[in-house]
């Protein structure tokens, strides 16, 4: 025989709980049948008025409707919280199919790229790179390069001076009296890219402040043959096999003999055009065997050993290359110049 209270009890629990349609819901059912005043517990409370025979059927009615109640309730809860979980899931869900916005990446400067492409070069050919200080001594820019004081050489080089015998450097040449230094009496073969200075009035084709790589070759030996075919070698790596080189008599006073060297137009391939002011050519760096007397002034003994020396004007090279027309863009740093050289 069943207790009708507790049956009726149960059945209204089970509906409750069918109802519930949230977890706070479930919370509120499960305070309803479950809390210290509830009709259950109450009912409960009836056991020990029964007559000793009813006493053990009651109690376990009562275990079985408890069992019950809290057992429906637990699935509900799960089926509740998963419920829950998912529209939380749905609503905060992050759209990864949209196409994402890039790093705005900046580009570099075509100045670099071509350094870097000029190092790589010397580096395929077994020379090492070498860095030198930009504020000079006087001695180092000109007085170890065979341009003492008097020297009219030096009136094509006006810098800014920190002091008498300091200057920023108006050549990387400056680097040649270091190095040989450095290698005190020793083979050497080193490049060095780097920035140099020059009073002078900024246009289209000057630049106070401009850059230079220079490159220094001593060993027994050495001829200009070998400064021919080290700056052919350059040239047609730089520009494209079908460049040829030219060598043309020059002076610097750290060099003997010394040269220009000129390659030909890539626009009219040697034929002249308005590009090469119809010679056919371009004027792309300076050069020559070191002068015995610098390499007597550096520490070498010019008997036995012989060297070469060059120097390539960095934005020359980037303005051919690119096609740049204003050499003072390489040195304001306008983003809309910049990337037309950004990697795609
Ligand atoms: N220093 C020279 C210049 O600035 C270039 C040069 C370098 C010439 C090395 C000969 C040897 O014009």
């Amino acid at each position: 025989m069943k207790n009708e209270k507790l049956s009726a009890i149960l059945k209204q629990a089970l509906s409750d709980i069918e109802q519930a349609n949230s977890l706070e819901d479930i919370n509120a059912v499960r305070n309803r049948y479950f809390a210290k005043k509830s009709e259950l517990a109450s009912l409960g409370s009836l056991i020990s008025s029964l007559p000793d025979e009813e006493k053990k059927d009651f109690g376990r009615e009562m275990y079985e409707t408890k069992t019950q109640i809290a057992s429906s309730l637990d699935e509900k809860n799960q089926k509740l919280a998963a419920l829950e979980l998912d529209k939380k899931l749905q609503s905060e869900a992050i759209d990864i199919t949209l196409p994402g916005r890039g790093a705005n990446l900046g580009a570099r400067n075509p100045f670099h790229i071509i350094i870097d492409e000029i190092t790589d070069i010397f580096l395929g050919m077994g020379y090492t790179v070498a860095d030198g200080p930009e504020v000079e001594s006087d001695m180092n820019n000109f007085e170890l390069l065979n341009i003492p004081h008097d020297h009219p050489a030096r009136d094509m080089q006006d810098s800014f001076y920190i002091d008498e015998n300091t200057l920023l450097r108006t050549h990387t040449s400056a680097v040649q009296a270091h190095e040989m230094q450095k290698y005190k009496g020793q083979p050497i073969r080193v490049i060095c890219p780097g920035k140099t200075f020059r009073r002078d009035d900024d246009d289209a084709t000057h630049s106070h402040q401009f850059a230079q790589i220079e490159g220094l070759a001593i060993d027994k030996n050495l001829n200009i043959g070998n400064l021919k075919s080290t700056l052919e070698l350059f040239v047609k790596k730089m520009f494209g096999e079908k460049r040829e080189i030219r060598l043309r008599s020059s002076y610097f006073p750290f060099t003997e003999p010394s040269v220009e060297i000129d390659i030909t137009c890539a626009n009219c391939g040697g034929k002249g055009c308005p590009m090469c002011k119809d010679t056919g050519y371009i004027e792309i760096l300076g050069g020559g065997m070191v002068n015995p007397r610098v390499l007597e002034l550096n520490g070498y003994n010019p008997r036995e050993y012989s060297g070469f020396a060059f120097g390539v004007g960095i934005e020359r090279v980037a303005i051919l290359r690119y096609g740049i027309d204003d050499i003072r863009k390489f040195y304001q740093n306008d983003v809309r110049f910049l990337h037309q050289f950004k990697k795609r």
